[in-house]
């Protein structure tokens, strides 16, 4: 089982590209996945064709806020997390043919996603089905990172915005993670679809992290996001969909 996670500023194209890696692993019977949204804005679900809502499922902050708040239950005195495990199997996970879903959501004190991160944290550690790929979509800030979704992963991938400020955001994130003490196999550059392309090598010599490639900016990417279409039904001849293969096809072999 491999954990990846896709980090970047907002807009850069971390969720289409976790999409785009669903569809691609998925082609390549690399079967079965989680796919976890622990970003706010939640997209993910739709890019992926899932409707959370009327599957019936939960975000890991509505079964905290449940269980802990408008059932009258403590926070006080117990491992929040250690009671909410089951629950977020039961209720939160999502399973599909391929792949199974969970989202963090946002529903919790406001300004405090500590909770529900932790609680994720927990449930992620005591996994038991046998996927092949864990792939978290993260938010576009770092401070999610102090809270440690997963404190071990296998590869990190930075989604580069088109700004100066994405260089200063890979560094960073670099940076924060080796600080909190979140370990890593590998820490992966890749440029966003609005990344310039010649800065490519700029990314590599400036950030000191390997370079992967663009992803191409791709009207067909953003038509099918716009109308609330999966992103896993896009055709292969898709050219954001072909660059994500060859990003891929560089560092998963086995
Ligand atoms: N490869 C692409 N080509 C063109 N437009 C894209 C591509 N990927 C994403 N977009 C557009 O950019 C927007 C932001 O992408 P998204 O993946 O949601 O970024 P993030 O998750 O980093 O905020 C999408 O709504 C979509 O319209
Ligand atoms: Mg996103």
């Amino acid at each position: 089982m491999k954990t990846f996670v896709t980090m970047g500023r907002g807009g850069a194209g971390k969720t289409s590209f976790v999409a785009l890696m669903t569809k691609f692993l998925i082609a390549s019977a690399k079967t079965p996945l989680l796919l976890v949204d622990a970003d706010p804005d939640q997209n993910l679900a739709e890019m992926t064709g899932i409707d959370i809502q009327s599957e019936g499922k939960n975000t890991i902050a509505e079964l905290l806020s449940e269980t802990f708040i408008s059932r009258g239950g403590t926070t006080v005195g117990i491992a929040p997390s250690a009671r909410i495990e089951n629950t977020i199997w039961e209720r939160g996970l999502y399973e599909g043919e391929y792949f199974d879903f969970l989202s963090v959501g946002t529903k919790w004190i406001e300004g405090c996603y500590c909770l529900p991160d932790a609680a994720l944290k927990k449930a992620l550690g005591t996994i038991t089905r046998n996927y092949q790929f864990i792939l978290i979509d993260s938010p576009g800030g770092l401070e999610h990172l102090n809270r440690k979704i997963a404190s071990s992963v296998d590869m990190i991938f930075d989604i580069m915005g088109p700004s100066s400020k994405s260089f200063q955001h890979v560094k960073r994130a670099h940076r924060i993670i080796r600080e909190v003490g979140i370990t890593f196999d590998q820490f992966y550059v890749i440029g966003g679809y609005a990344f310039p392309d010649e800065l490519g090598e700029r990314a590599a010599t400036e950030t000191g992290l390997p370079y992967l490639g663009k992803i191409a900016n791709d009207d067909m990417v953003a038509e099918y996001v716009l109308s609330g279409r999966s992103l896993i039904n896009i055709p292969d001849t898709s050219l954001a969909y072909q660059s994500v293969t060859k990003i891929l096809d560089r560092i998963i072999n086995d």
